[in-house]
């Protein structure tokens, strides 16, 4: 039978048959897994510490703050108004890097700006990609911390020294609560928070941590600031 001699040529053996549904559901499974590790692995969220993606413009922090000197809230105009800070809009940056000539001083035509002038032209966003992602089951507040005296170097880090914006602290449960349990060693007067580079005045010998903890003392009765069960209560932060 020239049939089943083809079949027995081909025959693989027969514990085969019981690895091919292993085989077919790792096959499957591997499919789905695979995009699930790879968009989750980039996801701002489990990166964390050190995450610093490329954005579509090489915008720099360094330069516009720590050089240009302009002020966060000249982009992030809601910070202190309400949860989200805002990214600036392109119309902000063309307040400056607009093709017409001689807006302050700004050079022309700059292929690292192409994607702001297409933006410009179309009128769709630039698509900057987001760097911090706390869980959404967090409720957070930019306007609850940025008026009572929490600068955002305490949380972002000397982001007027970054070229490339990377988060440095790991915005986990017990990172806030560390805050929480005793603001006063973080405190400062409300007109210093986008100031990054503020240092409590020492008196005497005091160390600086001791000025912080004067200061920070002071601001917390001077600011009303609530009091640590509040501030370590689940509902102040899942709500
Ligand atoms: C001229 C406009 C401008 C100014 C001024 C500015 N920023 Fe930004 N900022 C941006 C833009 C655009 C982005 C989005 C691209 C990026 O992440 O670099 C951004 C992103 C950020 C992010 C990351 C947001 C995220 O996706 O998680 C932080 C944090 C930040 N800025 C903090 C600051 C702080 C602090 C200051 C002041 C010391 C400041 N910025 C001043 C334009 C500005
Ligand atoms: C207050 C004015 C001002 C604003 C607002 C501003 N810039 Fe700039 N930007 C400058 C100056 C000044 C330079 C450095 C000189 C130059 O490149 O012409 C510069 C340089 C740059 C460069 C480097 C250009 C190159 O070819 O080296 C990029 C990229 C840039 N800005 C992006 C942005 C983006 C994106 C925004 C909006 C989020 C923005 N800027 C808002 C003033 C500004
Ligand atoms: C108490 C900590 C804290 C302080 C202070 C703080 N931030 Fe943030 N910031 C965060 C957290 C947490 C996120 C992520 C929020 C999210 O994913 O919902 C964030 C996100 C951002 C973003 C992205 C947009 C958004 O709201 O998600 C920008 C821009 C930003 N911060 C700028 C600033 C600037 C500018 C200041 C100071 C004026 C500041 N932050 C002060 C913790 C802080
Ligand atoms: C560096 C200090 C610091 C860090 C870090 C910090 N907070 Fe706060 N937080 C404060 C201070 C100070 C207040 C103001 C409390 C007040 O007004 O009595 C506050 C207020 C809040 C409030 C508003 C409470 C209310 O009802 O008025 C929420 C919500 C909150 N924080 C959530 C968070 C979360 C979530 C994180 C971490 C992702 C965080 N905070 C990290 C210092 C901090
Ligand atoms: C100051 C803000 C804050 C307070 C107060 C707070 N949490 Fe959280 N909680 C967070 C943040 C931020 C996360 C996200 C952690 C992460 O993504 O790693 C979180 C995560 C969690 C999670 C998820 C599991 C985990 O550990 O990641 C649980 C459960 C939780 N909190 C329960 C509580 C309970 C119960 C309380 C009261 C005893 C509480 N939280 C108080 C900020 C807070």
């Amino acid at each position: 039978m020239p049939e089943k001699n083809q079949n027995q040529r081909f025959m693989f053996p027969r514990w085969v048959n019981y690895l091919l549904p292993l085989l077919v559901i790792g096959a499957v499974g591997g499919a789905l897994y695979a995009p699930v590790i790879v968009n989750y692995g980039f996801s701002a969220k489990t990166l964390n510490v050190g995450y610093a993606p490329e954005q579509p413009v090489p915008y720099s922090h360094e330069l516009h703050v720590g050089e240009l000197g302009i002020d966060c809230k000249y982009c992030h105009t809601t910070v202190d108004k309400a949860a989200f800070a805002a990214i600036p809009p392109t119309s902000t940056c063309m307040n400056c890097h607009s093709n017409q000539p001689n807006v302050n001083g700004v050079k022309k035509g700059s292929v690292k700006l192409a994607p702001v002038y297409d933006s410009y032209a179309t009128g769709k966003p630039v698509e900057w990609i987001k760097v911090h992602d706390l869980a959404d089951y967090v409720y957070f507040n930019h306007s609850a911390h940025v008026n009572k005296g929490v600068s955002c170097v305490s949380c972002h880090g000397r982001v007027d020294k970054m070229e490339v914006v990377e988060q440095v602290k790991p915005l986990s449960m017990s990172w806030c609560l560390d805050c929480h349990r005793a603001p006063e060693k973080h405190l400062r007067p409300v007109e210093e928070v986008t100031n990054l580079a503020w240092k409590p005045a020492v008196q005497g010998n005091e160390t600086e941590e001791e000025a912080q903890l004067r200061i920070g003392e002071e601001l917390v009765k001077k600011y009303q600031i609530h009091n640590k069960a509040y501030m370590t209560s689940c509902s102040t932060c899942h709500r």
